[in-house]
């Protein structure tokens, strides 16, 4: 299978800069070799499906669950659809530790992106104090338990572990730590165990081969080290060598 490298541009690029983005990178992949997905800024999802001009998945950081409404600054699960979106990051550590977000939020979210015919990415993880009091499989099972019943048993979905103390903080977990969650994460989606897994958290051109290359890791999702296109480049190439 095809590994999976999605990058994650959390509140950078607007239209200008996305679209530049993709004549850099053009050149430097090649785009069939792994399975490519952006999470852009709403606003810019027109300007990279305009200027792409190679195969990707495009996909939104967050929604609101309901469908509409007077919910002044929010976007939902179909607008994001009509604007091009096929994939929605739902339960982003940002989300949940910065903006406070439950996992019964994330478990709305997550069906509201099923309702809108959107791929959820759910992302989990642990905190450095759970890791170091040995609730790492205390903490996945939760939020994994939390989003499963969202997905009403169908549809296309990922998982994105994430561990907290890893992101944007140039702390990668070693791939063997990445092989231990996801399998707990696996377990975990019982039936449903067989979606991709991907590994997040200080990926950079220098540890993704390994990362990819670890059991029950199917791809990665790249923050700081996807605005680059070069060296979000050398981490697809990465990808593509470490297919199994
Ligand atoms: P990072 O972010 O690669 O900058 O650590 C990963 C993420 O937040 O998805």
């Amino acid at each position: 299978m095809r590994k999976i490298v999605a990058g994650n541009w959390k509140m950078n690029h607007g239209p200008v800069a996305a679209a530049g983005f993709f004549d850099r990178f053009r050149p430097e992949t090649d785009p069939e070799s792994v399975e490519l997905i952006f999470f852009v800024a709403g606003l810019s999802l027109h300007a990279v499906e305009a200027s792409a001009r190679v195969p990707v998945g495009l996909g939104v950081q967050n929604i609101h669950w309901e469908p509409s409404g007077a919910l002044t600054g929010e976007m939902s699960a179909e607008m994001a659809a009509e604007a091009g979106a096929s994939y929605i990051l739902a339960g982003h550590s940002e989300r949940r530790h910065v903006f406070g977000e439950t996992d019964a939020e994330v478990s709305r979210k997550v069906a509201a992106a099923v309702r809108a015919g959107l791929v959820p990415v759910v992302c989990v993880g642990e905190l450095l104090e759970e890791r170091r009091a040995g609730r790492l499989a205390e903490v996945l099972r939760r939020q994994v338990s939390a989003f499963v019943p969202a997905l009403r048993g169908s549809g296309e979905f990922m998982v994105a572990y994430e561990p907290v103390w890893a992101i944007g903080t140039g702390e990668t977990a070693t791939p063997y730590d990445a092989s231990e969650a996801h399998g707990i994460v696996r377990e975990a989606l019982g039936a449903l165990g067989k979606a991709p897994i991907l590994y997040g958290g200080s990926v950079k051109p220098g540890n993704a081969a390994a990362l990819m290359s670890a059991p029950d890791v199917d791809g990665v999702l790249v923050g700081g080290a996807s605005l680059e296109p070069e060296v979000f480049a050398r981490i697809a190439a990465a990808g593509e060598q470490s297919v199994e």
